[in-house]
């Protein structure tokens, strides 16, 4: 069968450092880059080294979506051009898998996948983590029946760093560009609570934020800081944050009736550690801790050619995009054309 042919937007840190990881799935291959700059383009596609003519393989955002032999497309761009080029995408007949945050609100996420269904073809919010096997476990773990802990009662999980990279926070502290802690960390512990209770928060959510000050020749702040609560409607309770600066702090815990789960590492599933997951304090190993990306675009492949469905489902999506709204609604940020 044909390999399901990627073409990647964008040529920033993660279009570099995932191309090699989609080249290495089963059933995909990496054949065209485009960036806002062709030159930028066919720098990317060169140091790939994936493609036979960096230059012919290298193109403009549009150009690229009107190549025939494009089967896909990966959206890598900051989180405020993700919905606009989905949908570009998806109504020239590409399938799509976007990086995390998918957008910031419910309205853009549910035109996002009016547009697949109207063109037939798979979307995929890039929750690499989410398709580890790791992640599996931990659903395993927290669904209760025979799960050693027992009952899940609450769940916490932060993603703490502090960030000083000035690369990374031009993007991240943009209002404009639609940053802000919770978009580009707090959605991860929110992605994991929803994932693993497959549930949606209930009316309780609660957020507060600490703001940075507006990016140079910008007037909106974002988030810095984000601490949010809710509970589900099974009753399990859910504590979850995010910062830019604060002391580095990447947690999960379940708690159930009879005993926890703690991780250090739930969004890098497949770093080569000693204890990924301690279960009642003690570490579950793993053989398999194949890299999260592969993981995902081989799913999304199997998902295209109709041989399994996907992990995340639009609905899935639409509700994070809903709760990542809500707990922006509580603090004050609004993005994505609203109001
Ligand atoms: N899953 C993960 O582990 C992970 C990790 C990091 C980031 N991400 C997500 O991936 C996306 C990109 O992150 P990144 O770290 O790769 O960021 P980045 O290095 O800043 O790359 C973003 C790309 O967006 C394009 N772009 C278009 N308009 C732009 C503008 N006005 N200013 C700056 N760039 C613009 C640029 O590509 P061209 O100049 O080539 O057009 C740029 O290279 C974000 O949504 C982020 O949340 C995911």
């Amino acid at each position: 069968m044909q390999n399901l042919r990627w073409g990647i937007l964008g040529t920033g840190r993660i279009a570099r450092g995932v191309a090699p990881k989609i080249q290495a799935a089963k059933g995909c291959e990496v054949v065209a880059f485009a960036s806002r700059d062709p030159a930028r383009a066919a720098e990317a596609a060169r140091e790939s080294g994936l493609v036979e003519d960096a230059d012919a393989s290298a193109l403009e955002y549009d150009a690229l979506l009107e190549r025939d032999d494009v089967d896909a497309v990966y959206v890598t761009l900051i989180n405020s051009l993700h919905a606009e080029w989905c949908i570009r995408a998806l109504e020239a007949g590409k399938h799509v898998v976007c990086e995390k945050p998918l957008c910031a609100t419910l309205a853009e996420a549910r035109a996002i996948f009016d547009a697949a269904r109207e063109s037939g073809r798979v979307c995929v919010e890039g929750f690499m983590h989410l398709h580890h096997p790791q992640s599996q476990r931990l659903r395993e773990l927290a669904s209760g029946a025979g799960s050693p802990i027992g009952r899940l009662r609450a769940i916490r999980c932060f993603r703490d760093v502090m960030n000083t990279d000035e690369y990374i926070l031009s993007t991240r502290l943009s209002h404009a560009m639609e940053g802000g802690a919770v978009m580009d960390i707090g959605c991860y512990p929110i992605s994991i609570a929803r994932f693993v209770t497959g549930e949606e928060p209930g009316d309780d959510l609660r957020a507060e934020a600490s703001f940075s000050p507006p990016r140079p020749g910008e007037t909106g702040r974002v988030d810095e800081t984000c601490r949010f609560s809710w509970t589900f409607p099974s009753g399990v309770t859910f504590e979850g944050g995010c910062s830019f600066a604060r002391e580095h702090r990447v947690l999960l815990e379940l708690e159930g009736e009879r005993g926890t789960v703690v991780s250090a590492f739930p969004f890098s599933p497949d770093l080569d550690v000693a204890e990924p997951l301690l279960v009642n304090g003690a570490p579950e190993v793993w053989n398999d801790r194949g890299d999260k990306f592969t993981h995902q675009f081989e799913r999304v492949a199997l998902a295209v050619r109709g041989e399994a469905e996907v992990l995340l489902s639009p609905e899935w999506s639409i509700g994070q995009a809903r709760t990542i709204e809500r707990i922006h609604s509580q603090i004050g940020l609004r993005f994505g054309g609203q109001p």
